[in-house]
């Protein structure tokens, strides 16, 4: 795992948004995995800032999102595809057709899973896929567990996700109690991952998940086995590891 340590969140989205430009620049029609949360908010307006002065171009990329909360529609504000619409799919030239994310109206689980991890298969897998961390550490919506779910499941989140998500939510009550999410082995299969972690709340467990025992508890350990990983951090989430350094 490669760590790119920065100073502030601003210089973290800009780090990870140059990671990304690059692999745009190099491969325009890449297949991208892409991210929600307050992480990955300043990447976005960073690649929509590059895309409107016309250093970047996405009309031959692919998008597909790593989850989506069980039961609600794409025009529903606290939607995983509402919130891609409003950070990024309205504001660049990504062809409609080619924006992907886990159906959360199809309520008939086995279908939909099925449908978007053969969706990912016939896209021929992910170029590069971009992540946020978890204070649990999940990765997507694989949390804490006995063992690592492979494929696209629908999960029951975890009381601290549902915790950690109802500030986007009117009450807590509000926040779904279900996902579905990409898999670890969809995950993994991902060619290059782009880890991005900001703020001291996620100190300890980026550590963990960069040096920790390697472990189902932890999702996010199991990205020390994935050969192309890289880790941008600003300098309070990596405070931790700076310490001992
Ligand atoms: C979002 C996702 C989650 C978040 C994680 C961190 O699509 O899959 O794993 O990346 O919960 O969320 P933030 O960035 O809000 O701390």
């Amino acid at each position: 795992m490669r760590l790119i340590i920065t100073e502030h969140y601003n210089d973290m989205c800009r780090k990870a948004a140059s990671i990304m430009a690059s692999q745009i620049t190099l491969k325009p029609d890449s297949v991208l995995g892409l991210a929600t949360g307050a992480t990955p908010v300043g990447i976005y307006e960073q690649l929509t800032a590059w895309y409107q002065n016309g250093e970047l171009d996405f009309s031959q990329i692919t998008t597909v999102n790593l989850d989506e909360y069980y039961g609600l529609a794409p025009d529903n504000e606290q939607s995983y595809h509402y919130f891609m619409t409003e950070h990024l799919f309205s504001k660049v030239n990504l062809p409609k057709g080619r924006q992907f994310l886990p159906d959360g109206k199809n309520l008939d689980t086995d279908r939909e899973c099925e449908r978007y991890q053969n969706l990912i298969r016939l896209l021929g897998g992910i170029d590069m896929q971009l992540l946020g961390l978890g204070h649990n550490g999940h990765i997507g919506f694989n949390e804490p567990s006995d063992a690592f779910v492979k494929e696209v499941h629908l999960v029951k989140l975890a009381e601290q996700t549902i915790e950690a998500n109802k500030r986007f939510f009117a009450r807590a009550e509000d926040v779904p109690r279900k996902a579905y999410t990409m898999g670890i082995g969809t995950i993994f299969q991902a060619k290059k991952i782009l880890l991005a972690v900001s703020g001291a709340q996620k100190a300890k467990i980026l550590k963990q998940v960069m040096y920790g025992p390697i472990c189902p508890q932890v999702p996010g350990t199991i990205l020390q086995l994935h050969s192309d990983v890289t880790v941008v951090a600003d300098r309070e989430a990596a405070e931790e590891i700076e310490a001992e350094i």
